[in-house]
């Protein structure tokens, strides 16, 4: 089986050379012939002449002259004309008669050497030369006896060559013109033949390359074998691309799932009939307990209005604020597909924040109260004296009691004011070394009254060392009082209040317990609220004194309590304050 393509092109070109040689051989016969005719025309034509030269000098030499025989002859050789002159060229003869043998066109066949030889005696042919009919060729044959010789000149009808010549031209004009048409087809319209064909070869030859080696049926099974082979490695191909995406897409989910089960903000997602699609973890732990339709009302706003939330708080129960954005899911075409919502248990964000206004409210109520209580004071002051005065001066000892009562008033009121006063000015530390070990056991002491009246038992774990610190041991006395103090209100008859003392890092710490009423978790978060109470004679001041002082000690106070259980204070105070 041969590729039809392959030699194509060779083919066509061999067919057009083989033609532009045709037609060039075909011509060059012509030319050929031509010449050959040309040459034997030529030889005859100088035979002719010479043969009438022969005769007409033959009559000449004669002694009479035959003009009418030399005439015929002329006309039966087809010779045009023939005339002899003597070596001063005068005319001895002419046929057909001449008048002026020195004007014929025929002297320009003969040059100047040839003529100089004539009339020396060598005959000669002259070249041919063209006159005003055409082409003619003259043979000149000198004759006589003398030094210088007679000439005779015969005249031939040459033009066959002119007839020739222009067969000649043409064919030769006809080659160029093969040629050049050869090479304006072979560049105009060879390449554009043979380009397509080219191409199919070029493709189509690998195949018959192969196909070459083997036979047909062979050819055509292994191609086909080919291509199934080629499907199927494209088809694995496509398979693992198509796992790969699939890989990569299930990575994806499991990745967007791994975020969406691990952020603690929970995500809710809701189809366009609000019917949940998908909730995370931390969103049902928030949830909890709480119904889905708490929701419903921003999963409507969405569907139904477009109405979206950057931030919005809402109360679900029991206190509890849930911090919610929605946004509407679209598809690539901008349909709504359905909503999802984001919220995260803000309730104690909420409440730190309701802490932090009532902070702030108190500081500004106390800042008040402090202008107040101080021109309070020194209103009292007067009052004080007023009423001392009165005292000293009253006559009527059945008023005095009243005048006592008034100065007794007086002064309870300024201790109130006074205490509240320390507490709001800012607190400023007398820093001296001291043994709180002595100063714990003063101030239990100084408890010993109502101790004894609830029969409550006081339980010291102090080591029994001196414990040197630094400190303001005035300031510290108070804190300490007030929290014996809350824990003696706190306790029921016999019950029991224990003080340790460790040593920690250079400092200590000091655990206050009462078994107790305890505090309710809503009491705990106030306690160190400035007038917070739940006592009725309270002043809701004694724990805010306690985290001030320890404070400025820079030292830490901190309270766990069980409601009916008890409660314990620990304060703890770094050593090496200066
Ligand atoms: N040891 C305690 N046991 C139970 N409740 C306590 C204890 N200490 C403090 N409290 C609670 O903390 C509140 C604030 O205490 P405090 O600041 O000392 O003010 P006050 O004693 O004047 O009420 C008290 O009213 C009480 O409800
Ligand atoms: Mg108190």
């Amino acid at each position: 089986m041969k590729n039809p393509f392959v030699h194509y092109e060779k083919k066509i070109t061999f067919l057009l050379l083989f033609l532009i040689l045709l037609l060039a051989a075909a011509n060059l016969i012509n030319l050929s012939l031509l010449k050959r005719a040309e040459d034997r025309l030529n030889t005859e034509l100088s035979q002719t002449l010479q043969f009438v030269a022969k005769t007409a000098i033959d009559y000449v030499e004669r002694d009479e002259f035959q003009q009418d025989a030399l005439e015929k002859l002329l006309i039966r050789k087809g010779v045009s004309k023939v005339f002899a002159i003597d070596p001063k060229t005068r005319l001895i003869m002419s046929a057909p008669p001449l008048v002026d043998p020195l004007s014929q066109p025929l002297w320009n066949g003969f040059s100047k050497r040839n003529l100089a030889r004539l009339w020396m005696g060598t005959p000669s042919f002259s070249g041919l030369y063209k006159g005003k009919e055409g082409t003619f060729k003259a043979y000149a044959l000198p004759f006589g006896t003398g030094r210088a010789k007679n000439i005779l000149f015969v005249e031939g009808d040459a033009r066959f060559l002119d007839v020739l010549q222009s067969g000649y031209r043409a064919g030769v004009a006809f080659t160029v013109c093969i040629f050049f048409m050869a090479a304006v087809v072979g560049l105009l319209y060879f390449r554009a033949v043979v380009e397509p064909y080219r191409k199919i070869s070029q493709s189509a030859s690998h195949l018959y390359e192969a196909a070459e080696k083997m036979g047909e049926v062979e050819f055509a099974v292994e191609s086909f074998e080919t291509v199934v082979r080629e499907l199927k490695e494209k088809e694995t191909l496509l398979e693992k691309l198509y796992s790969k995406s699939r890989n990569r897409a299930d990575d994806l989910e499991r990745f967007t799932k791994h975020i969406l089960e691990s952020i603690p903000t929970g995500v809710f997602s809701f189809d366009t009939t609000g019917k949940i699609a998908y909730s995370n973890q931390a969103g049902k732990e928030i949830l909890n307990g709480i119904p889905r339709r708490t929701l419903r009302p921003l999963v409507d706003a969405a569907l139904k209005e477009g109405e979206t939330y950057l931030s919005k708080e809402i109360e679900i129960r029991d206190g509890r604020y849930l911090g919610i954005s929605s946004s509407i899911l679209r598809d690539p075409k901008g349909r709504t597909t359905g909503v999802t919502l984001l919220f995260r248990d803000i309730t104690e964000m909420k409440n730190l924040e309701e802490e932090i206004a009532f902070k702030e409210k108190m500081a500004a109520l106390g800042e008040m109260s402090a202008g107040l209580a101080h021109e309070f004071r020194n209103s009292l002051a007067s009052i004080l004296g007023y009423a001392k005065l009165l005292k000293r001066s009253l006559k009527s000892a059945s008023k005095r009691p009243y005048v006592t009562a008034l100065l007794e008033e007086c002064l309870s009121m300024e201790s109130t004011i006074k205490r509240f006063l320390d507490f709001s000015r800012p607190d400023r530390i007398d820093v001296e070394e001291f043994d709180l070990s002595t100063l714990l056991s003063e101030v239990i002491r100084g408890f010993k009254e109502p101790i004894q009246k609830k029969a409550i038992t006081v339980r010291c774990k102090i080591p029994r060392k001196r414990l040197m610190t630094r400190g303001d041991p005035r300031l510290l006395r108070r804190a300490f009082m007030n929290v014996i103090q809350n824990a003696i209100e706190a306790t029921m008859e016999n019950g029991l209040i224990r003080v340790a003392v460790s040593e920690k890092d250079a400092g200590y710490s000091i655990r206050i317990t009462d078994n107790g009423a305890g505090m309710k978790d809503e009491v705990k978060k106030k306690v160190f609220t400035p007038f917070f109470t739940t006592k009725r004679s309270g002043t809701g001041l004694g724990l805010s004194i306690v985290q001030k002082i320890v404070a400025a000690h820079r030292g830490s106070v901190s309270l766990s309590s069980t409601y009916g259980r008890g409660t314990t204070v620990l304060i703890s105070l770094p050593g090496g304050i200066t």
